[in-house]
């Protein structure tokens, strides 16, 4: 879906599910030409205790990339979560300690997977959510409370961009973010945030070329596609790529009782924003899994519905069967012209 028009279409994926389920893995191979592991490169993933790597769950998604000659981008070097016990205990331990053992993943994270990784997030959710959204954070700074920034200050996301572009000279630098989708207040003011934080950047000099905009969309909030084109073709403008790296679909408290209809609500929902999005610059679109079957949006307790019903927020069903949505990234993919 979308090469012929220039767009990489992409999925998260899980190993685990590649190595064990021949359904999962065909449906993978049949529609994603970029996969990107759920977990697989997170930090307790590859590095669970101190100088102990574990790139065994990565290597299923890597070998599969490689035998059906598919990209894989990484996700995610610093983030919030996924953050083993013995990494919060470091980082306490005082500034010094904390770019020791940040120096020491990015190095060997990197070197280990350079050949086939030409891609990383290389720092994810990094902008504090604002009052009035779903996730606010306490506190007056723009920047999220993470254990990062009280260990290194706002200063480390130079450096861990800085130190990923030292160990991989041209390796794209990708900085992940959510929550700037919408045309909610609150939304606006974190693109805003975003944006203080990117031009920030670039004019320090730190390395960054590209931006990845994760589009958990939630169909309770109102969204504007001229207002996000302006916002991806903002990036845009500061030589940046944009990409949409983390698509799917959370429905609003109520829902139709048809599913017909909350089918066709999320597909217009999907449709404008991705051809928003793709009229903006973006030409990179990964959805967040690809079947309810596999989805978060079902399993973790902070995102799946508390109603008994569940969100339909991907281009698959349960039964792994196409639904409305899978027509509404293809329909967005072909406001391009063929090239
Ligand atoms: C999520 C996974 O999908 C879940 O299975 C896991 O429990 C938590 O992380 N933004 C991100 C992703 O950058 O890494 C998150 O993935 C979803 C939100």
């Amino acid at each position: 879906m979308g090469l012929r028009r220039g767009v990489t279409f992409g999925t998260a994926v899980q190993g685990g599910w590649l190595d064990t389920e021949p359904a999962y893995a065909a449906m993978v191979a049949a529609e994603a030409a970029l996969l990107v592991p759920e977990w697989e490169g997170k930090w307790s993933a590859l590095q669970p205790q101190e100088g102990r790597f574990d790139f065994a769950p990565l290597d299923r998604i890597l070998r599969f990339g490689l035998r059906h000659r598919r990209q894989v981008r990484g996700h995610a070097l610093v983030w919030h979560q996924a953050m083993p016990d013995w990494l919060l205990t470091a980082l306490a331990e005082g500034p010094q300690r904390a770019r020791a053992v940040l120096e020491a993943h990015i190095a060997t994270v990197l070197d280990r997977t350079r050949r086939q990784v030409r891609d990383w997030d290389v720092v994810n959710e990094v902008v504090a959510d604002v009052a009035g959204s779903d996730t606010p954070q306490a506190g007056p700074g723009e920047l999220r409370d993470s254990p990062w920034l009280r260990a290194l200050g706002p200063g480390y996301i130079d450096l861990a961009l800085r130190l990923a572009r030292e160990r991989d000279a041209t390796l794209r630098l990708v900085l992940n973010d959510y929550g700037t989708e919408s045309d909610e207040p609150w939304s606006l003011e974190k693109r805003r945030r975003l944006m203080r934080l990117v031009r920030g950047l670039l004019e320090r000099g730190v390395p960054l070329d590209a931006v990845g905009i994760q589009g958990h969309l939630q169909m309770s909030e109102r969204f504007s596609p001229e207002g996000f084109r302006a916002h991806v073709e903002e990036l845009r403008s500061l030589g940046l790529a944009v990409l949409i790296t983390e698509l799917d679909v959370r429905e609003a408290p109520r829902i139709a009782p048809d599913i017909a209809q909350r089918d066709a609500a999320v597909a217009e929902r999907v449709q404008s924003f991705v051809a928003a999005g793709l009229a903006g610059g973006v030409r990179t679109v990964l959805t967040w899994g690809l079947s309810d079957r596999e989805s978060w949006l079902l399993r973790d307790p902070d995102v799946a519905r508390r109603d008994g019903a569940q969100h339909r927020g991907l281009p698959f069903d349960e039964e792994r069967r196409r639904r409305p949505m899978w027509q509404a990234l293809a329909d967005a993919f072909a406001t391009l012209p063929e090239r």
